[in-house]
């Protein structure tokens, strides 16, 4: 069988990292695109180069025509500017809702049977013009969000009970910004829930409530440190850890920016939900039950998300 096709649209900070852990886990051939010359086939060539040493088999590829994703399996998408320190997501709305427009005819016209991951910030907002731009099926368009944020929460509480953190789940909710709804009930380490873990005296709840800020600030911390972009290590292994739940039919239970039309109460938003990723794309979106304070903050995130959507309906007719 030949191998699957991975479009990587933009080859910047993110979309490189995105090339190298696809290539070392041999997911597939990988297309590199993006408009800036040299700088796809610069970095396809180099990782190529270490094919032998890392011994995988895959073949990489940059370009700057779109002709070249034809047939795509998957296509990532990173195209477009970060963040820069003092930049909100939101920020960038205007600047990167044109670069959906482009990248959305692209995969439209040369790649539509691909599933489509959006990494592209302010996140809800971009994977859902995206998704308009490119006319593409709902459960074949999601965007990278949840994975990142449950892994940073994860990390943070790994480290705060000097465990493992493969033996720590967390669950994040919401749009992926300041709104962000870490949920600690449905978080767990080794099956406990976090909340008996604050009863049981392994840490404080003031401890509790810091990390659930640190996760929502996750992005912003990163930035700050980098200073002259945003965090890319950890979104690209997020983004390939949907793409083979996708490629491999995996069934994978992961939070993500889903469409949803009918679960939370919801009716036709993208917003960060558990879904099930398989050979479908999503195949489910998950209807947990929230409680009071949840539901508060998570319509306050739903809200956030409406009023970006609205943003980029205002500044593009196409979409109103
Ligand atoms: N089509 C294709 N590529 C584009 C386009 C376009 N219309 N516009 C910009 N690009 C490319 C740039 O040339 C650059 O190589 O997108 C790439 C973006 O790479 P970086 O600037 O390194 O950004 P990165 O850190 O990879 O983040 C990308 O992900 O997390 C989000 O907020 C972040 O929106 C940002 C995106």
């Amino acid at each position: 069988m030949a191998r699957p096709k991975i479009a990587l649209i933009g080859a910047g900070q993110i979309g490189g990292t995105l090339a190298h852990l696809a290539a070392i886990k041999e997911l597939g051939d990988i297309v590199l695109f993006d408009i800036s010359e040299g700088t796809p086939q610069g970095k396809a060539l180099d990782i190529a180069e270490s094919g032998p040493v890392e011994k995988f088999d895959a073949k990489l590829k940059g370009t700057n025509d779109y002709a070249d994703i034809a047939g795509a399996d998957v296509c990532i998408v990173t195209a477009g500017v970060p963040r820069k320190p003092g930049m909100s997501r939101d920020d960038l709305l205007g600047i990167n809702l044109k670069v959906m427009k482009a990248v959305g005819e692209g995969i439209r016209d040369n790649a539509p049977d691909a599933f489509v991951i959006c990494i592209t910030n302010p996140l809800d907002a971009m994977v859902w013009a995206l998704r308009e731009f490119s006319g593409l099926p709902h459960e074949k368009v999601v965007g990278m969000a949840g994975v990142l944020d449950s892994a940073r929460f994860r990390h943070f509480l790994a480290e705060e009970f000097d465990v493992s953190m493969r033996d720590v789940s967390a669950f994040v909710l919401g749009g992926h910004g300041d709104t962000m709804v870490p949920l600690v009930r449905y978080s767990t380490v080794g099956g406990i829930p976090l909340p008996d873990l604050v009863e049981m005296g392994w840490t404080s709840q003031e401890n509790m409530d810091a990390i659930v800020q640190r996760t929502r600030d996750g992005g912003a911390e990163i930035v700050g440190l980098l200073k002259t972009g945003s965090a890319f290590y950890a979104p690209a292994a997020s983004a390939i850890e949907m793409a083979e739940a996708f490629l491999k039919d995996q069934k994978r239970l992961l939070p993500c920016a889903a469409w949803v039309d009918g679960a939370l109460g919801l009716t036709g938003m993208y917003v960060g939900v558990p879904t099930v990723i398989g050979a479908g794309g999503i195949e489910r979106v998950v209807d947990i039950k929230l409680t009071r304070d949840e539901q508060a903050m998570f319509d306050k995130s739903v809200e956030a998300v409406k009023g970006l959507v609205e943003a980029c309906k205002a500044i593009d007719s196409s979409l109103a």
